[in-house]
């Protein structure tokens, strides 16, 4: 079987297309959705990341706030620019870059964040309701994901799923929104034993390891029509590419997505999104 491709393209425009319906809503009401963006330091792919972002807002008519920090920039500063974000009436979603440089604790800066406000969903209040199965704010990939399964309605109930990552931002969330959705869910890293024979059991794979030299994953590792997802960003040869020996997947699985044009861009839409979610709240809860 030729895998169909699950094109992030279509879907993150779909997105937008709603969430720009929900832009023109707030602005009836006399409301500007806008985003305050967070950057620490000079990391050269970080600061593309914050550009794309700032573009898409412009696109679907959210308003932003460009935040660039000096490396040096310390904890108690951050935390005070935090504050000010939040008691901000006109700033509607934050988010704050990560990395974090090393001195800078991540988990107290989010901690920080109203959690109305955080459309990255990672502070603990959020990634609480999200364990609850009743957050507002998810993680942007996940949903992203999520986003484009249920687009090509690719029902997850009773599926096998393997995610090769365990991160806060990608794995964790993830196999809470899988799990919601009926799906049998196993975390693989770095540690664990027999990732082949995981893997070749899976109906649902789902890669972000982004090092090509570390983990490639290719048909021989698949078994014939699984569904696969790749989060991965990483250079080969000098070309963007993604977790996945492409062409010879393609040639075994049923789905796959590209990269790039595909989960990259639904984790950029998902914070427009999210930001749109976190506007019409907070408008809601200053108008009681
Ligand atoms: N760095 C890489 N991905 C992300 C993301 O989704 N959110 C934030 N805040 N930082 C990131």
């Amino acid at each position: 079987m030729v895998a169909r491709l699950i094109d992030g393209k279509v879907v993150s425009a779909d997105v937008k297309s709603r969430v720009i319906g929900a832009v023109r809503e707030l602005k009836a009401i006399g409301v500007r959705p806008c985003l305050a963006t967070v950057l620490v330091g000079d990391d050269p792919a970080s600061a593309t990341y914050i550009e794309s972002k700032h573009k898409d807002a412009k696109e679907v008519g959210i308003l932003t706030r460009d935040h660039r920090l000096a490396a040096t920039f310390k904890q108690k500063e951050l935390h005070e620019l935090v504050q000010l974000l939040n008691n901000d009436p006109e700033v509607h979603g934050i988010l704050v870059q990560l990395p974090l440089p090393s001195h800078i604790d991540e988990f107290d800066i989010l901690s920080s964040l109203s959690p109305m406000k955080d459309v990255d969903g990672l502070t603990p209040y959020n990634v609480g309701m999200l364990q609850s199965g009743i957050a507002a704010l998810k993680p942007c990939t996940p949903s992203g994901i999520m986003e484009l399964l249920d687009y090509y309605k690719i029902d997850v109930g009773g599926m096998d799923v393997v995610i090769v990552n365990r991160s806060n931002l990608v794995g964790k969330p993830l196999l809470i929104l899988l799990l919601e959705r009926d799906a049998t869910v196993t975390i693989c890293h770095s540690k664990t034993k027999d990732l082949k024979e995981k893997l070749r059991s899976a109906d649902l794979i789902v890669t972000a390891v982004g090092n090509r030299r570390r983990f490639t994953l290719t048909a021989n590792m698949i078994k014939e029509d699984v569904v696969v997802i790749d989060v991965g960003i990483a250079r080969l040869n000098g070309k963007l590419t993604g977790d996945l020996d492409f062409d010879s997947v393609k040639q075994k699985a049923s789905w796959i997505t590209p990269v790039p044009g595909g989960v990259g861009l639904m984790t950029r839409a998902m914070l427009l999104k999210n930001t749109v979610t976190a506007a019409a709240f907070i408008t809601r809860e200053m108008s009681k």
